[in-house]
């Protein structure tokens, strides 16, 4: 049985991040989609919305499970038994970020790999902080979002 964390924020989840969890899934017997605590960044949604909101948005994937963890990745990733990490690889602006998150991650626990995957074109340009100004704008993007996302973003911003 082949488990990996895909570690992130998920403030909130896109379709971007669904498209690299529907390319692990034809790799990987299971992916825990691990909502964390400890972003260094200031969310929107609370850790239990996240969680949330990523359950409704991963219905449809069944060897996707959503968990959320506290403290560090690695440690989450060996408590699951995980042989490795997935991230999803954007742009070149996302490369060194990316490879400095992988290495330490490395240094912290060496039998965690980090394995990348590169999203469909359409979701290149894509990021969660994106889509949080322009509904709270009132744009239209439904097409990049779930519509669990889209409702949870309406109802926090109040759209
Ligand atoms: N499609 C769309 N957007 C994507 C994406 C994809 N495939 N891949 C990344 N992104 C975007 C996200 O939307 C997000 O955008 P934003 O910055 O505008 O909000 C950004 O890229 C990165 O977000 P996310 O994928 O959620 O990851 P993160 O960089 O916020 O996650 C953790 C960082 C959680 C993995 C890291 O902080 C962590 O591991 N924390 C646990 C503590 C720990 O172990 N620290 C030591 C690390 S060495």
């Amino acid at each position: 049985m082949k488990t990996v964390i895909y570690p992130g924020t998920f403030d909130p989840i896109t379709n971007g991040h669904i498209d690299i969890l529907r390319k692990a899934s034809k790799l990987f017997d299971e992916i825990i989609l691990s909502v964390a605590s400890a972003t260094g960044k200031n969310p929107i949604f609370s850790l239990e919305e996240r969680a949330h909101i990523c359950r409704q948005a991963v219905r449809d994937l069944p060897k996707v499970k959503v968990q959320v963890f506290h403290g560090l990745a690695v440690d989450f990733a060996k408590e699951r038994d995980a042989c490795a990490m997935i991230r999803g690889l954007r742009a070149l602006s996302d490369f060194e970020y990316e490879l400095s998150l992988a290495l330490m991650n490395k240094k912290l626990l060496d039998k965690i790999d980090t394995i990348f995957f590169v999203p469909d074109n359409k979701y290149l340009y894509l990021s969660s902080s994106m889509v949080r100004q322009i509904v709270s704008l009132g744009g239209d993007i439904k097409d990049l979002l779930p519509p669990c996302v889209v409702a949870a973003l309406k109802s926090k911003l109040c759209v």
